[in-house]
Order: C-alpha cells, then sequence, then structure tokens
C-alpha cells in the first residue's frame, strides 16, 4: 500500500528514464522481477536523488549543515517511517522498499542517508515492534510534522562493541526513572526531538540488567556534548548525550525490565540492512562517477576507459557492489518474510561496506588528480564510506554474528 499519490507529486510525474540515463549507471540493477510500486518508489527517490541530493551534497558536507529542507521533502515522501502503518502516519511499506529508498538517497548524500536510516530502523523500528499501542501513538504519530527526527543511544565512551558493559543507571524514584550516565557517538542528537536510551536498571546482571527507555529532547537533565568533527557523513550531527538525574515517568520504559539489550540487539539486525544500503548507494555513486570519468578522460590519444587497467577496475567494482546488493535484499526478503535474517543482515552489512570502501577507493584511482580534489565526488564518497565499516557493528563484529550462527547450525 504506497502512498502513491505523494510519490507523484514530490518527483512532478515520470519521466525518470532520462534522468537515470544521465547518471551513468547502465543498468546494473534492474532486476525485472521487482514488483511495480519498489520500482516505482525506486524511481522517485533514484530522481529525488539526482535532483535535490547530488546538487548540494558537497556543500552539505562542506558546512556540516543539517539537511533540514531535504529530510522534511523526504518525510513526504514517506521514506522518513517506511515501515509504520498508515493509521499510524507512516507509508506501510516493507523492508526491501526500504533497502531500496535508502541506496538511492544514499548514492545522493550518504549524511542525508544515515540521518534518514536511524529515523527508520533504530527510532522507529523497535517502538514499532517493542512499544505499547499507547506508546506506539504517543511516540510515533504526533511527531507526523515531518520535521523531527529520533536517534538510539547504546554506545558509551567506554564501551561501544562491548555493549552489554554499558554503564549508565537507571534507578527507580517513586513514579520515575532516574537516568544517569553517557552515552558516545549519537547520530542525529543535535536535530532529535526524541532518543531511545539503553541504560541499567541492575548492574550485577549485566547485559540482562539493561533496559530501553523513550525520552523526549530537549528534556530537564539531558544535555549534549560539542558535536564530533568527522571524516565523513559531516553533514549528519553526532555527539555525546549526558544523563544526570534526567527523570522520566515509568510508562517511559519501552519493553519489559532487563529487555534492553535483546531489543537492542534486534534493533540492530534491522538497522544493519540500513548501514548496507547507505553503503550500496555510496558504492554506485563511485562507479557512477568512474565509469562516466573513463568515457571521458583521454589518455595518450584515447578514453582511459579503452585501457584494460581501468577496465578491471570497473568490473572488480561492478562485483563487488552487485553480489553485496543481492545478499541485502535477499536478507531484507528474509526479514519480510518473517525468517530469520540475522546471519544474512551481517553478510550484508559486512560486504556492502568494505563494497564502499573498494569501489570508493578505486573510484579515485581511475579519477588520478581529479580524485583527490573536491571538485569531484570522489572523495566526499571515499571520506563517507570508512564510517560504514564501523557503526553498527564494526566489520569484526560482523564476522562474529556471522561465524557465531555458522557454528550454530552446524551443532543442530
Ligand atoms: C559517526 C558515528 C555515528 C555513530 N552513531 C551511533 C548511534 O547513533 N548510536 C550508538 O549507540 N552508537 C553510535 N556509534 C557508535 C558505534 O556504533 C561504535 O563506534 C562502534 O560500535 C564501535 O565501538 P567503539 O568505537 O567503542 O570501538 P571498540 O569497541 O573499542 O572497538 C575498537 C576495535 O576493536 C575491535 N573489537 C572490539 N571487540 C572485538 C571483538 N570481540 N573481536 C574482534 N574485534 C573487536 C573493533 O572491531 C574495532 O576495530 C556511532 C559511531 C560513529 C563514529
Ligand atoms: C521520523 O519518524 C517519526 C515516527 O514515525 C515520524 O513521525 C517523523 O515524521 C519522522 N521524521 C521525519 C523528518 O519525517
Ligand atoms: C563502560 O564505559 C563506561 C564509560 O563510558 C565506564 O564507566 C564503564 O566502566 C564501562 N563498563 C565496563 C564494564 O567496563
Ligand atoms: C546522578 O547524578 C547526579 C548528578 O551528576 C548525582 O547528584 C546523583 O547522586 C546521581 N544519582 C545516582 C543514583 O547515582
Amino acid at each position: 500500500t504506497l502512498n502513491l499519490p505523494c510519490l507523484l507529486v514530490v518527483v512532478g510525474g515520470t519521466g525518470g528514464t532520462s534522468v537515470r540515463q544521465a547518471s551513468g549507471c547502465r543498468g546494473l540493477s534492474q532486476l525485472a522481477e521487482l514488483p511495480e510500486t519498489h520500482q516505482l518508489l525506486r524511481q522517485t527517490c533514484r530522481d529525488y536523488a539526482d535532483k535535490e541530493l547530488i546538487p548540494v551534497a558537497a556543500k552539505l558536507d562542506k558546512e556540516h549543515a543539517y539537511p533540514a529542507k531535504q529530510i522534511k521533502e523526504l518525510g513526504s515522501i514517506g521514506v522518513m517511517a517506511i515501515e509504520v502503518p498508515e493509521d499510524l502516519g507512516g507509508a506501510g511499506m516493507d523492508y526491501l522498499a526500504y533497502c531500496l529508498a535508502l541506496e538511492e538517497i544514499s548514492r545522493g548524500c550518504a549524511s542525508t542517508g544515515v540521518i534518514v536510516s536511524v529515523n527508520n530502523s533504530l527510532y522507529v523500528g523497535p517502538v514499532l515492534k517493542f512499544g505499547t499501542e499507547e506508546q506506539k501513538k504517543r511516540w510515533i504519530s504526533p511527531f507526523t510534522t515531518g520535521e523531527k527526527v529520533g536517534c538510539f543511544a547504546l554506545s558509551e565512551p567506554g564501551n561501544g562493541s562491548d555493549a552489554g558493559a554499558a554503564s549508565t543507571m537507571a534507578h527507580q524514584d517513586g513514579d520515575h526513572w532516574v537516568l544517569n550516565g553517557t552515552k558516545a557517538w549519537i547520530t542525529n542528537s543535535w536535530d532529535a526531538s526524541a532518543v531511545i536510551v539503553f541504560a541499567t536498571t541492575d548492574k550485577k546482571l549485566k547485559h540482562k540488567g539493561i533496559s530501553a527507555f523513550l525520552v523526549p529532547m530537549p528534556h530537564s537533565g539531558l544535555s549534549l556534548g560539542k558535536k564530533e568533527d568527522k571524516l565523513g557523513i559531516r553533514a549528519s550531527s553526532t555527539a555525546n548525550i549526558i544523563l544526570e538525574d534526567c527523570r522520566i515517568p515509568l510508562d517511559n520504559m519501552l519493553g519489559s525490565r532487563g529487555a534492553g539489550f535483546k531489543i537492542a540487539m534486534q534493533t540492530l539486525d534491522s538497522g544493519r540492512l540500513g548501514i548496507a544500503s547507505q553503503a550500496l548507494g555510496i558504492a554506485q555513486a563511485s562507479l557512477d562517477c568512474a565509469a562516466d570519468y573513463a568515457l571521458k578522460r583521454t589518455a595518450f590519444g584515447a578514453p582511459i576507459g579503452k585501457l584494460q587497467a581501468i577496465q578491471f577496475k570497473l568490473a572488480d567494482m561492478a562485483v563487488a557492489l552487485e553480489s553485496a546488493r543481492l545478499l541485502t535484499w535477499k536478507a531484507a526478503l528474509l526479514r519480510d518474510s518473517k525468517k530469520p535474517f540475522t546471519k544474512e543482515a551481517a553478510m550484508a552489512k559486512l560486504s556492502a561496506s568494505e563494497a564502499a570502501t573498494f569501489c570508493s577507493h578505486q573510484a579515485i584511482q581511475i579519477l588520478g588528480g581529479m580524485g583527490y580534489v573536491t571538485d569531484m565526488p570522489a572523495e566526499r564518497h571515499y571520506r563517507d564510506a570508512r564510517i560504514t565499516e564501523i557503526y553498527e557493528g564494526t566489520s569484526e563484529i560482523q564476522r562474529l554474528v556471522i561465524a557465531g550462527q555458522i557454528l550454530k547450525e552446524y551443532q543442530l
């Protein structure tokens, strides 16, 4: 049940084919069997990226500027709350749709991509899955002014990969929870209206003592650290969230007491598909840029695209990209059909993030000196790609997840 009128308003009708031809991506991903609604959504996001994101991405990056206008417009297409049922104000679409949209958006601007992904997978996702009807109404629906985004606060300065070691405390005081501690690296924090905080109600229980809490922003007892000055995805904000006697009503707990770690891990399974899609977008943008350049740039009297050395690079980039895309789609389809997808999501995230790093690296090589300067987008793609191997579980953590699942299968 795609929101077609909305989509059409934003793209101003069809006419996507010519945009696509101009953008230089020669049909790599044209799998004919995608449902028509999904193709339409992808085309809409593709056109939006070409017209509204690619032209401003370099400026947003340079100025570390939050893309407020673009996020609002993407909200009106429906991609800021893609899985949310229509009666709660969302688009009521599936996860494959989400992956397609996020790839296209990230192809245009990877910072915008991560802002979209955090609202969808890390904020809306857990409220939708673990929230009571009351909480869904309160924390999802009223947000639909189209301007608010949420964030997800799991990592701490002293522990990222080892999230079970989180030490932010929640203690009960009458009819309130009181939160104390520091959360680190929180994407969207400077721009958000709500945050899901993971905190422990019982330190002795280790990860089983962690619970999830919904906190409105701003809020007394909650403050933000400095905006981190990052290598890439510079148009998205990242900062510490500091909680000092931050009091919230008891019914702001999401899920049951002690269920926080499980909520976080299940949320990240889905979130990883968002990051995989973000990485695919960066990889595709790198390939687009490199292939266009190879056709136009001449050396020794002929286009460099005639050189086998360049052709082999393009071929290897396309293989890395397309195989990661198929893994991502497979994981999304498993999720959409309610089958286990933890292993596949980790595989997708690992392979897509490594494909993004590889493709953006190779693109710079193909562009030569022009790859190294900000006149061309290749250097931004290279900087943006790097984070996809780190957040929502580093590549090492993905390998641990994959191996853990494999060994479990062999034990059966
Ligand atoms: C730009 C940005 C945005 C982020 N956004 C968010 C957000 O919105 N919310 C949030 O909660 N967090 C966020 N993070 C945090 C991110 O998820 C963590 O940085 C990441 O999980 C790694 O944790 P760490 O930095 O503490 O590294 P560490 O855990 O200290 O890891 C350091 C190194 O050791 C390796 N390592 C650690 N444990 C193992 C192991 N058992 N086996 C093998 N290798 C291991 C890691 O792979 C890594 O190479 C963000 C980070 C950044 C940089
Ligand atoms: C983020 O998701 C919430 C919850 O569904 C939604 O209400 C909000 O409008 C989204 N943000 C934007 C900017 O669209
Ligand atoms: C987790 O990090 C915090 C600081 O952010 C630290 O106080 C705490 O001791 C760490 N937890 C463990 C188990 O090391
Ligand atoms: C929480 O932090 C505040 C201020 O930092 C402090 O006064 C208070 O005692 C702390 N509460 C607990 C339970 O640790």
